[in-house]
């Protein structure tokens, strides 16, 4: 395969095909032709799986923290993301259970019956903006029910994810800091009353926050700082990346009713169309790293400590990896996905994620099995996660015909 090397790119032009919500012609074609890009500012991205592979099995590589710039300005370290070696691991071994494949089973009913229930709100208009009454809304509220926190917050954290994630573009550069600023500030108050009410209870709550709380690591608690700095994290990972993904498969589903009526035929292939969905859409669009050593990888050498870019949906459409990748097959198998990540720092989330694809999926197209756009769906600036702004849909309200279904008729499905 001919490469070009040393191809330089401006950020502006990777960012560009990010915002436009559709950059999926553009990674494919910088995976087939282009494994390293030089960024003009020395960074470089890497674009090929089997690379971002081999670099993670090198010694000496360390994260660069996986969000924006200005992210975590006026706060300390997000942890685990910052973190390193043994101080990551001893950070993921508390982490790890309390969003285990088994655990998130165990809540996808509960999950599949409130999606139910926040579709019954809307059913009967026969239009909704989906990613406010739907997408980012049933996974927002599960999710503030494993951290503890209120679910009628939800609104108010999502205000804070997007100060945290996403620039709005009617703010000036110091406008946008000031309010993230102050929108921390607030969440930092708002969490240590939540925690300090927490603490006072005579029996730790069986939630991630109670947990937080209570853990030992070689024998000391966590400190107050260390559990706001992961909630911190948490939230702006967990809140809406899944809101990002379900977005993105509606509006690519909308288009393919062909998808759509195999779904309904075959209710034994959520798992594996969520998969596929997961892979296609690739919401989260890079993660940095760098190596303490000069190292050489796709036949290039990387100076130490260079900034380098992994380009997750580039990996998860390289088409040495992924047959007829911008093909979405929702029986693809194997499908060696790399959109959670890699290595240490490797998603957290992802059991999480991928029962609240799957289910969220499902609940919707079983009860709206044929919808249309009706309006451009306009994608969000800063891809991290890439997001529709809007899902705006319309529907014939006779299909409902799944009104009195019960979450026993939910199948058990599989994690990982
Ligand atoms: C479709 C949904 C999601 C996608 C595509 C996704 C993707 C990713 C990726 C690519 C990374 C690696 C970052 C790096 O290597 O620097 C990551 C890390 C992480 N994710 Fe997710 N994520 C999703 C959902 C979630 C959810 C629901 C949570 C909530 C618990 C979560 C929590 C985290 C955390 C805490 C990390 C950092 C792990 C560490 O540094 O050890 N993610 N995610």
């Amino acid at each position: 395969m001919a490469y070009e090397a040393h191809m330089e790119v401006h950020p502006a032009v990777l960012v560009g095909a990010i915002n436009s919500g559709a950059p999926h012609e553009r990674f494919q074609q910088l995976a087939a032709t282009c494994p390293v890009i030089h960024n003009v500012d020395g960074s470089v991205t890497l674009t090929r799986l089997a690379d971002m592979q081999e670099l993670h099995r090198m010694r000496g590589i360390c994260a660069q923290g996986l969000v924006a710039a200005g992210v975590g300005a006026s706060h300390g370290r997000l942890i685990p993301l910052d973190l390193d070696g043994p101080e990551h691991t001893r950070y993921r071994k508390v982490l790890d259970p309390l969003f285990s494949p088994k655990r998130m089973l165990a809540r996808e009913a509960e999950f599949f019956a409130l999606s139910n229930e926040v579709i019954d709100r809307f059913i009967d208009d026969g239009e909704a903006e989906l990613y406010a009454a739907y997408c980012k809304y049933a996974p927002g509220i599960m999710f503030l029910r494993l951290m503890g926190l209120p679910e009628t917050d939800v609104e108010e954290l999502l205000v804070f994810n997007d100060a945290q994630l996403r620039t709005d573009p009617a703010l000036s550069a110091a406008e946008a800091t000031d309010h993230r600023n102050s929108v921390t500030a607030r969440f930092y108050e708002y969490l240590n009353a939540v925690l300090d009410e927490k603490a006072r209870l005579a029996a730790p709550p069986d939630d991630v926050l109670g947990h937080l709380l209570h853990v030992e690591i070689e024998g000391a608690r966590l400190t107050r700082s260390d559990i706001v700095d992961i909630t911190f994290l948490l939230m702006i990972a967990g809140l809406d990346t899944v809101a990002s993904n379900l977005a993105n498969a509606l509006v690519r589903l909308a288009d393919r009713p062909d998808l759509r009526r195999q779904l309904m035929d075959d209710p034994t292939i959520w798992t594996s169309a969520a998969e596929e969905l997961i892979r296609f859409e690739s919401v989260v669009s890079f993660s940095k790293r760098a190596s303490r050593d000069a190292i050489e990888i796709a036949g290039e050498v990387i100076p130490a400590m260079t900034t380098m870019y992994m380009l997750w949906p580039a990996s998860n459409l390289d088409e040495s990896t992924f047959h007829e990748p911008l093909e979405i097959d929702l029986l693809r198998s194997p499908n060696p996905h790399i959109a959670f990540g890699l290595g240490k720092h490797r998603c957290l989330g992802s059991h999480l994620a991928r029962m609240e694809l799957r289910s969220g999926l499902r609940a919707l197209l079983e009860r709206i099995p044929d919808y249309r756009l009706t309006e451009d769906p306009d994608f969000r600036t800063g891809g991290n996660p890439r997001s529709p702004k809007m899902v705006s849909i319309a529907w014939d309200t006779a299909t409902d015909n799944n009104r009195d279904r019960t979450v026993a008729s939910l199948s058990k499905g599989h994690l990982e």
